[in-house]
């Protein structure tokens, strides 16, 4: 049997032998959103929330917070979401959302953030990462 009856056979061409070890290239975790002439890359998100679950209904009224993979995310009182790392950069305890104050808050010491993640007092000496969020529908993802 020739080379060419045997690609035949499997349904095999030259294009096919010549592009299949650049297929797997697309597997990084961006993913391309402009195809143009200078393609964008936006980073795949580090979760998605789907909002009509029962594990995520504290999200669905204005003051609601959880932390997942440690960020909290929270409805403020004027109907935005925000994310920040969970971890107080203090000793690492958890912080919650203080939405009357409109900011995060370390019970262990009592350091304050902003709504943004910005340290207000310590004994804390820096910020709490902050994370970009996107409603689409009912699905809430969060960026680094
Ligand atoms: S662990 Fe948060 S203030 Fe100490």
């Amino acid at each position: 049997m020739k080379r060419h009856e045997f690609l035949t056979l499997f349904g095999i061409s030259a294009g096919t032998v010549v592009f299949a070890p650049f297929l797997s290239s697309c597997t990084s975790s961006k993913i391309p959103v402009n195809t143009g002439s200078n393609p964008v890359k936006v980073a795949a998100p580090e979760f998605t929330l789907d909002l009509t679950l029962p594990d995520n209904s504290a999200l669905n009224r204005n003051g609601g917070s959880l932390i997942k993979n440690g960020i909290i995310v929270a409805h403020t009182s004027s109907g935005a979401f925000i994310a920040v790392a969970s971890a107080c950069p203090h000793q690492g305890a958890n912080v919650s959302f203080d939405n009357a104050n409109s900011r995060f808050h370390c019970s262990r010491h009592g350091s304050n953030f902003g709504a943004n993640g910005s340290l207000i007092n310590g004994p804390a000496t820096t910020a709490l990462k902050l994370y970009s969020v996107r409603l689409a529908g009912n699905l809430l993802s969060i960026y680094s």
